[in-house]
């Protein structure tokens, strides 16, 4: 089975997703059914490009991945979309699609990830993952819990990565939106 850190290995700009965090081995059990699929994938927080190319060779060839980024970036974004502009806005929410993967990777703080998980679960797949990275501490985890709607509340959670490099941010929230 392939693994995300190959394709962290193989991209020429390294996203922190698998040096200053460590998340790509937790991303290959939440993404293992997604892995033969085409999948729909959309980041916020570019950067230097490093996460879409690597999920851009992670996933099957003719898979959609997209990023949101409001600031100029230097990145080699091939075969991937960039959305220009602040991604936690009615405005940007009303251009988008529905994807399989949303992950929040952008500003980190909390009434942007509060805005994030309250309104872009709409635009998750049903089966789909919404991820937020990097939890702040100043984040109240039971009330980011209590913004999910009841019907996923029991399919959300938190993964602390944080002794894996003594991190004190290294924590995804996650919210599988199970099929009814
Ligand atoms: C940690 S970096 C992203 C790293 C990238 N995801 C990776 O793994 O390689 C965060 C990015 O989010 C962008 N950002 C911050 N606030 C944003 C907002 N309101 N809308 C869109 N992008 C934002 C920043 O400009 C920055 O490029």
């Amino acid at each position: 089975m392939k693994r995300l850190r190959e394709s962290w290995e193989k991209s020429q700009t390294k996203s922190d997703k698998g040096d200053v965090h460590s998340y790509l081995e937790v991303y290959d059990l939440l993404f293992a059914k997604f892995a033969q699929e085409k999948v729909s994938l959309l980041e916020i927080g570019v950067f230097n490009g490093g996460s879409l190319a690597m999920f851009k060779d992670f996933f099957q060839p003719g898979s959609e991945i997209h990023g949101i980024e409001n600031q100029a970036v230097n990145a080699a974004l091939n075969g991937v979309a960039v959305f220009f502009g602040n991604a936690y806005t009615d405005e940007m929410l009303s251009v988008l699609g529905e994807y399989d993967i949303l992950i929040d990777d952008g500003s980190h703080t909390v009434q942007d990830v509060e805005f994030f998980v309250t309104w872009y679960l709409d635009k998750v797949k049903p089966g789909g993952l919404l991820i937020v990275e990097d939890i702040q501490p100043e984040i109240n985890q039971e009330n980011l819990l209590k913004l999910v709607p009841e019907e996923y509340r029991k399919s959300a959670f938190f993964v602390d990565c944080k002794q894996s490099k003594g991190r004190y941010d290294d924590m995804l929230f996650v919210i599988h939106k199970a099929v009814k």
